[in-house]
Order: C-alpha cells, then sequence, then structure tokens
C-alpha cells in the first residue's frame, strides 16, 4: 500500500491514523520514548523540494518507532548529473528501503517512482497535487480541539491555485463530514476547487485555514504587493472578528507574516493551533508509517 492521495485510504484507515495519532501525540509528551516497532526497518527520505516541517517531522516520527532513517542529499545526488527520477527510484529500490518518503516539485511524480519501487511509498507533497499527510495532521488537530470534525464550519483561503495542501484537506475533511467553504483571489482560484470571497468564507467559520502565498510556483508576479494582498485577501483582525465564538486558526506553514495573515493572529495563544499542528505532524506521521509498514511486514 502507498499514500500517494487520500484516496487511497479507506474510512477505517483514516479512523486509525487519527486515534493513533492522538495517542502518539501524548506519547511524544513523555519524557522519554523506546518504542522499537520499526527496528530492523529502513526509511528513506527523498526531498526534492525545501521542507522543514514535513522532512524533519518524518525524521523524528521513523527515529521515535526505532526505524533506520536515511535522508538523501538531493543537492548532492547524482540527479545533479542528470540522472533520471525513474533511475533514482530503481537504484533507492536496490538498496532495499522498507518505506520511501518523497517531495518533489512535479504533480504525479511519487506515483512514478511507487510504480517502481517494491515498499511503501508516502507523498510528502507533489507540486500542485497533493499532501496527504499534512491533511491528517490538519484533521487530528481540529478533532483533538473539538472533539469532532463533522459539522464545523471550516474556511480555507488564499492561494487555492496552487495548494497541495486544500487539495488533500478538500477531499479528507469533506469525507469527515465538515462543512468546507474555499475562498482566494480571482487570479489564485483553480478550475478543481470551489472559491467565493474571503469576508463571506470567514464570517461563522469554526476553523479559518489560511494557506501561503507559493510565490515559487507562481508564473508571474502577482500584481498586488504583499501590503496589499493583505488588505484584500489577509487574515486581519477585523476579518477573524466576524468568525465564529471560539473559532481557532490554522495555516500548514510555513507563514508569510503581513501577506496571507496578520503575525499577532499566528500566535494568538488561543486562537492559534499553529504550532499545534506541528506537533501534531510527528505524531501522525509515526501513525502512518506504523500502518503503512504493517501491511507489507505484519509485526
Ligand atoms: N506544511 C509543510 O509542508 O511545511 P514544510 O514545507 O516546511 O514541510
Amino acid at each position: 500500500m502507498h499514500l500517494l492521495s487520500i484516496d487511497d485510504l479507506s474510512d477505517d484507515q483514516i479512523a486509525t491514523i487519527l486515534d493513533e495519532g492522538e495517542r502518539w501525540f501524548s506519547y511524544n509528551r513523555q519524557p522519554r520514548r523506546n518504542d522499537h516497532r520499526l527496528d530492523g526497518l529502513t526509511v528513506v527520505n527523498a526531498f526534492f523540494e525545501n521542507s522543514t516541517r514535513t522532512l524533519l517531522s518524518f525524521e523524528i516520527a521513523a527515529n521515535r518507532l526505532g526505524a533506520q532513517v536515511v535522508t538523501m542529499q538531493v543537492e548532492h545526488s547524482s540527479i545533479k548529473k542528470g540522472e533520471t527520477l525513474d533511475d533514482t527510484a530503481r537504484t533507492l529500490n536496490a538498496m532495499r528501503p522498507d518505506a520511501l518518503v518523497i517531495r518533489h516539485r512535479t504533480s504525479g511524480a511519487p506515483a512514478s517512482v511507487a510504480a517502481i519501487m517494491d515498499c511503501p511509498v508516502i507523498n510528502a507533497g507533489d507540486g500542485t497535487g497533493e499532501h496527504p499527510t499534512q491533511a491528517l495532521l490538519d484533521a487530528a488537530t481540529i478533532r483533538q480541539h473539538f472533539g469532532r470534525v463533522e459539522g464545523l464550519k471550516i474556511a480555507i483561503c488564499g492561494d487555492l491555485k496552487h495548494s497541495r495542501v486544500a487539495r488533500s484537506n478538500a477531499k479528507l475533511l469533506g469525507r469527515l463530514g465538515a462543512e468546507l467553504r474555499f475562498a482566494a483571489p480571482p487570479s489564485l482560484m483553480p478550475d478543481d476547487l470551489p472559491g467565493g470571497a474571503l469576508d463571506k468564507a470567514v464570517e461563522g467559520a469554526d476553523v479559518v485555514m489560511m494557506l501561503r502565498v507559493q510565490r515559487e510556483r507562481l508564473e508571474e508576479e502577482l500584481g498586488d504587493a504583499p501590503g496589499e494582498y493583505f488588505e484584500r485577501f489577509g487574515l486581519t483582525e477585523e476579518r477573524f472578528a466576524t468568525a465564529a465564538p471560539g473559532a481557532v486558526i490554522m495555516h500548514p506553514g510555513p507563514i508569510n507574516r503581513g501577506v496571507e495573515i496578520d503575525g499577532s493572529l499566528a500566535d494568538h495563544p488561543t486562537r492559534s493551533l499553529i504550532v499545534r499542528q506541528v506537533e501534531m505532524g510527528v505524531a501522525v506521521r509515526m501513525a502512518c508509517l506504523d500502518l503503512l509498514t504493517a501491511e507489507r511486514l505484519p509485526r
């Protein structure tokens, strides 16, 4: 089994990952952790795009389960000599890893690699495609905070066009029964998600999930200067005041402060779940690695 898309997971597998993720979250807060269920297994991370949260949390997750973890140094690899991604996959496969975690700028690249590999492949973000473990950690964070996902009004706002996080969350949070609202500036509205105005999406929402403006994927610079973007499409204190009482703020990170979100909202001590999302990321990725490797190598 691979985890390339939320579509790869059954409802039972989603429930298992969310339940186990919450359990690992508590476990990770213990002063010492000595689980060894992935003892003797090798997890390879191959990140062809930059990452802080996803790469480090997969490394920590695999280490906490007792696996041997190897992170490919892409900048120093033979990709730089012109080796193709398929040939790189054949090379990695010959080293017999037990799981491969891959991030790539091309949508669909992890699926091409998975077709070559004999081990489970986890998509850690592919272009504008999907980022399934981000959606799983987002759902786990929401469920931990509210005790449920079903029936919550969740606004997903910002650069929808380039957001793999939005695509995976649209699938997952929708399957879990949330009432989803989407908002994007006209130039960042995708064809495959419904879009609307930011003010309408935020009003009465229980969760406001802001997305990063992905400047690295923009073919032309935004017409708006960052300050103008913030005024028109950013989460300001005034806009957030129209959300439901007890509403929370989420963001997958990294944040462009003063562009898509006011820095004081991102740092809000009770309303911002952004740091909690990062903590949940390690826990949910432990649950994912456990599930995928256990299917292949029953323990
Ligand atoms: N949310 C996320 O994918 O962050 P990184 O790019 O730091 O991994």
